[in-house]
């Protein structure tokens, strides 16, 4: 399976999602890699070697590929290939999408976010991937039950999907990252517990989305 993270904007947690959906696979018995394609910042690369430092359990596998085709030839040797992408993703992100069996496009309430990151999504749909591959994930999200309805609706009407848990920007998970560690590792139950329910969203997902094809 390859799930990829795409998307126009930068620093929206594509890498976030890649390293708890990692985790979190891994701790379900997948094998796993992260092809970290951004190559200039490396920084699910540089997440991986915090991890290791600590040494924190699971170990993640993490390599940089500097093209998207040489990264989908892993996929044969894992049970899931994380496609973390680029930010502004246009060229790479339609050959990381049509290989991917879901794509995650993180973004947090405001319009901002939300118009570019649609367009994003448009771009893919118009290069022919299928609507019901491409799912919005609220990310880094701070804000009040009211924008969430705002941002959801705005979503329905763009006729985008968006999964129902979120991933709230927290200290305690940026802490966590800068310790190697995936949100869904940190040591508050609470947020630990959403960070899990998002992933087991995501995983159902995916696992729908693969047996329909
Ligand atoms: N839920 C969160 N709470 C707090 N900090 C977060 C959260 N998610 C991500 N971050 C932090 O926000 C920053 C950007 O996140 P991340 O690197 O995952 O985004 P990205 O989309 O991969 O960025 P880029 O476009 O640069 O690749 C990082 O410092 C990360 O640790
Ligand atoms: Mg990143």
């Amino acid at each position: 399976m390859i799930i990829s993270l795409i998307s126009q904007k930068g620093g929206v947690g594509k890498s976030a999602l890649a390293r708890l959906l990692a985790v979190e696979y891994i701790r379900a018995g997948w094998t796993v890699k992260i092809a970290d394609l951004d190559t200039m910042q490396g920084t699910s690369t540089k997440w991986k070697a915090r991890r290791d430092r600590a040494g924190i359990t699971p170990e993640v596998p993490v390599e940089k590929f500097a093209t998207v085709e040489r990264a989908i030839r892993e996929a044969e040797r894992f049970d899931l290939l994380l496609l973390d992408g680029p930010a502004h993703a246009e060229q790479g992100g339609r050959s990381m999408a049509k290989a991917s069996d879901l794509i995650l496009i993180p973004s947090c309430y405001g319009l901002d976010d939300l118009e570019a990151q649609v367009e994003a999504a448009y771009e893919l749909e118009e290069g022919g991937i299928n609507r019901d591959r491409i799912w919005f994930v609220f990310s880094r999200v701070t804000g009040s039950p009211a924008e969430d309805e705002a941002a959801r609706e705005y979503l329905e009407r763009a006729k985008i999907n968006v999964f129902e848990p979120v991933l709230p920007e927290l200290p305690s998970i940026r802490q966590g990252h800068n310790g190697g560690k995936a949100a869904s590792e940190i040591s508050f139950p609470v947020i630990r517990e959403r960070a899990i329910a998002l992933a087991l969203a995501i995983a159902t997902q995916a696992r729908s989305v693969k047996e329909a094809a």
